[in-house]
């Protein structure tokens, strides 16, 4: 298929914007809320609806070769790590719920950078997601819609939250937006007008898909096992979630008992504390960013990266320089964002400041690494932006 005269034949195109998660960070599938918003950088899809079940998708970017398959309710999946995958989970359960699906062709350009803890993965089921329905003329209720796409998405063979899906498909222009789960809810919370989140790629790819896949899967299992052990401890059901546990003794309590040998080992116990104590940062980062308390996010921003580097586990040395090199440009607050393993991070800095930071870091990081040329591409200033929709092409 040749791409410029379909994208001129494309009826309509669905704009998914990637995600930067403020805050809140593997704590999605512990159920436990998260700060996240969308980012202007997006993938767009132009699709028109074919007769048949078949999905075409081509792909500008040369590194993804094009992709086929039926849409129905059970789609085999492509290797492991194939793009194509995202697609396929999103057409599956789509399927499940309406039979007789048609399938779509379809272009996909993207300026999101690819496995960067972005969510460009998830940018993609989205936009799948939204494409298809709009060609069959059927809707799911948004709330749904992001449950439906954040458990269809495990397809992939990764264990995940809902975090990508629904600030994919819910967030607001201007805003940062809580996400609460069981049940699902998203509350928006404008970014103050002189804050500014700064981007920045460690240069290291984290694929969900691929390497980082069984040490994210291990790490939802591993929290799983330590609220086991930490509610039989205090005499709790053993299916209690990580919210009623937080909600039924103090944080300190809950951080005494998970410390003591006989219930988590030393592993289990530093597992338990990033999402404990996360989990507590998060409403307090929502508190701050309400209030304009700048200090506050920052702290928080950097407690976050803390726990996640040495609790979690989920950091990279190139994650932890650039956050190193961003707080001593003056950034606030840093951390990493999204799974980690490499990625990106995020930093706090006041509007003025940004240009600073953004040259230090080109200075102090990326020309000693040969890529001061690209730092237009690595680093960027994140704008939060609204949700993923369909516009006419
Ligand atoms: C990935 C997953 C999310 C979430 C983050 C870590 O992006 O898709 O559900 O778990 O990692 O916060």
């Amino acid at each position: 298929m040749a791409s410029r005269p379909f994208a001129a034949s494309a009826s309509h195109v669905v704009r998914a914007p990637g995600r930067v998660n403020l805050i809140g960070e593997h704590i999605d599938y512990c159920g436990l809320p998260v700060f996240p918003m969308a980012l202007r950088q997006s993938l767009r899809f132009a699709f028109h609806p074919r007769s048949d079940r078949e999905a075409r998708l081509v792909n500008r970017d040369p590194r993804f070769a094009p992709c086929a398959f039926a849409v129905n309710g059970s789609i085999p999946p492509a290797p492991v790590g194939d793009w194509g995958n995202y697609a396929r989970a999103a057409a599956q359960a789509l399927a499940q719920r309406f039979p007789d699906l048609r399938g779509v062709d379809a272009l996909v350009e993207s300026d999101l950078p690819i496995a960067a803890g972005l969510s460009s993965s998830s940018a993609l089921l989205v936009a799948v997601a939204l494409a298809i329905m709009h060609a069959n003329g059927v809707s799911v209720p948004s709330l749904e819609l992001m449950e439906l796409l954040g458990k269809g998405e495990r397809y992939v063979g990764t264990a995940g939250g809902g975090m990508d899906q629904a600030i994919i498909l819910g967030a607001r222009a201007g805003c940062a937006s809580r996400i609460d789960f069981h049940p699902l809810r998203l509350t928006p919370t404008a970014v103050p007008a002189d804050w500014q989140f700064i981007v920045a790629w460690s240069l290291v790819h984290a694929e969900k898909s691929g390497a980082a896949q069984q040490a994210y899967n291990e790490r939802t299992r591993q929290c799983d096992e330590a609220r086991r052990r930490v509610a039989a401890r205090l005499g709790r059901r053993e299916d209690i979630s990580y919210s009623d546990l937080l909600a039924a003794a103090p944080v300190e309590e809950l951080l005494e008992v998970a410390g003591e040998r006989t219930t988590l080992s030393g592993v289990l116990a530093r597992r338990f504390r990033h999402v404990v104590t996360e989990g507590t940062r998060v409403p307090q980062a929502q508190a701050a960013m309400a209030a304009g308390d700048f200090a506050a996010f920052g702290q928080l921003l950097d407690a976050s990266h803390q726990s996640l580097r040495d609790d979690y586990d989920v950091s990279h040395p190139e994650l932890d320089r650039l956050v190193e090199l961003a707080r001593e440009a003056g950034a606030e607050g840093a951390r990493l964002t999204g799974a980690g393993f490499g990625g990106s991070i995020v930093a706090l800095c006041r509007v003025e400041r940004a240009p600073e930071v953004v040259a230090a870091l080109r200075e102090r990081f990326y020309a000693p690494r040969g890529a001061a040329d690209d730092v237009g591409r690595h680093v960027f200033m994140a704008e939060p932006s609204a949700g993923a929709e369909v516009i006419r092409a």
